[in-house]
């Protein structure tokens, strides 16, 4: 479906997979887009040249959190969605102190979306009823829990559910909904035994790629009616 909008799509985590192909999506249907990034990579360039905004942001302070929600504020005075790709994959560590692992996955995807949310409410209001979105990108994880990841999932279910309060908040200008994915793409350095293993979890074998998650953002933003919900994305995986 092709979008027109005005305001632009704020994309957290921007630079790189599945940020990048959302950012890539909206300039491709002529959307503003504001991207944030915490690693410089070349797709930043090519984002700039199509007319994004790439703001530097590390949202692993609490100050840096109020200060990009600042910056987003002078340069867009109203957005047509944010969308909380940002996200750390951390596993516990024996090298790690807990508490420090436990305290990084609260911050990406509970502290920052937490702030974001309220800190730029001003910009998503009066644009209609549902004219504006907030999209939480969470996890399958936060369904069935992962040994090996506590304290990602603990958050990521956190975020899930701040989608069912927020869309209580925010309504009925603004629509609020989780994307909980399964395996979408693979890490470069990820084994081909570890591939092997991770195709077998679903009921659908596949790596659907990046542009799964692009159509089911798009198609969230076109919903005149869906608000406070978590759409798994996930091949069937709980079903296996
Ligand atoms: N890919 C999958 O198969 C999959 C599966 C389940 C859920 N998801 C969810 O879908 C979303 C996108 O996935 P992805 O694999 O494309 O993510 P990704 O490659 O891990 O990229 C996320 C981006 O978030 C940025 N980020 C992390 N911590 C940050 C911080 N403290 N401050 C600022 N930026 C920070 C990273 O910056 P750096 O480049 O500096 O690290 C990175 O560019 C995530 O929310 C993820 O949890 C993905």
């Amino acid at each position: 479906m092709a979008t027109s909008f005005t305001a632009p799509v704020l994309i957290t985590g921007g630079a790189k997979r599945i940020g990048l192909a959302l950012a890539h999506s909206f300039l491709a249907q002529n959307v503003p887009v504001i991207v944030s990034w915490r690693t410089y990579y070349p797709s930043l360039e090519i984002l700039s040249q199509q007319g994004a905004i790439c703001l530097q942001a590390d949202f692993s302070t609490t100050e840096n959190v109020y200060d990009f929600a600042k910056r987003v504020k002078a340069l867009a005075p109203k957005l047509r969605a944010v969308i909380h790709n940002a996200s750390t994959w951390r596993a516990e560590q024996h090298d790690e102190p807990l508490e420090q692992t436990l305290a990084e996955m609260l911050q990406i995807h509970v502290y920052t979306p937490y702030l974001l949310n309220q800190l730029l409410e001003s910009c998503l209001y009066g644009q209609g009823v549902g004219g504006s979105d907030i999209i939480h990108l969470t996890d399958y994880v936060v369904e069935k829990g992962s040994e090996k990841h506590i304290a990602y999932a603990a958050s990521k279910a956190a975020l899930d559910n701040m989608t069912r309060s927020f869309a209580k908040k925010l309504a009925p200008d603004v629509k609020v909904n989780a994307i909980a994915p399964a395996l979408i793409m693979f890490h470069p350095d990820d084994t081909t035994r570890y591939r092997q293993k991770a195709l077998k979890k679903s009921l659908i074998e596949t790596v659907p790629g990046e542009e799964e998650v692009v159509r089911l953002v798009h198609y969230l933003l076109s919903s005149h009616y869906m608000t406070g919900k978590t759409l798994g994305l996930d091949g069937g995986r709980p079903l296996r």
